[in-house]
């Protein structure tokens, strides 16, 4: 067998002939899979219109934005893998992340950022990568609808006190970057690319520490700023 070139056997004398038929086949079989590793198949019988259907679903998953991939990529149990010298597994940071923009809603609704939103831990239900984008989704939406209203009050309600809300607005934007680039960090560790990863452009003019694991300012700092 030339070994550079991945075989095509007809598989029909397999299914549809007597004994020495499928002794032949079998054997071809086994040849290309311990010489090859490879082999192509004619003859299967299986409708074209399957394969064409099978191709169609494969075009389509490798279509998806990469994140989109990567969530039948990670396994549930990665999520409860604490990040570097913390207490917190990357269920708990990707769910935090999105309670930062929700606790800005809820005071610019009327209601106030308090302290009970940053100690919040994912309900029991969400228990899958899948579930986390989809609630994450959510927020994303709701905080799209709330821009797009264009109801910006003047001030919200914090545990620091009444605050500018386009100060707690920046706050929201530099606390949930921070931790976005250690989950970042966390994907990157996995062997993944992160898509559209957040880059210098989206990060300018935060007031970001240097480096990703430093330790978080505490909420009650700037205060003057937001
Ligand atoms: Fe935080």
């Amino acid at each position: 067998m030339n070994n550079s070139i991945v075989p095509l056997i007809n598989i029909a004398p397999f299914l549809h002939g007597g004994a020495d038929d499928k002794a032949r086949v079998a054997a071809e079989v086994d040849r290309a899979c311990r010489e090859i590793g490879f082999l192509v198949v004619s003859g299967h019988d299986v409708p074209a219109a399957l394969i064409d259907a099978m191709h169609g679903m494969s075009d389509d998953y490798f279509a998806l934005p990469h994140w989109e991939k990567m969530r039948h990529k990670i396994p549930a149990d990665r999520l409860r893998v604490n990040l570097p010298g913390r207490e917190r597994n990357c269920l708990d940071l990707a769910y935090h992340i999105f309670v930062i923009p929700t606790a800005f809603l809820d005071a610019a609704r009327g209601g106030a950022v308090t302290f009970e939103h940053f100690e919040r831990l994912p309900p029991p239900e969400l228990d899958s990568v899948e579930k986390v984008i989809a609630y994450g989704q959510g927020v994303r939406e709701d905080f799209a609808a709330w821009w797009r209203a264009g109801i910006v009050p003047g001030t919200v309600n914090t545990y620091y006190g009444v605050q500018p809300a386009q100060g707690v607005m920046e706050r929201t934007a530099w606390h949930a970057a921070q931790h976005c680039r250690q989950l970042m960090e966390v994907v990157a560790q996995s062997g993944y690319a992160p898509d559209g990863p957040l880059g210098e452009a989206e990060l300018a003019g935060l007031p970001l520490p240097d480096e990703i694991y430093d330790d978080e300012v505490p909420m009650n700092a700037k205060a003057a700023n937001g």
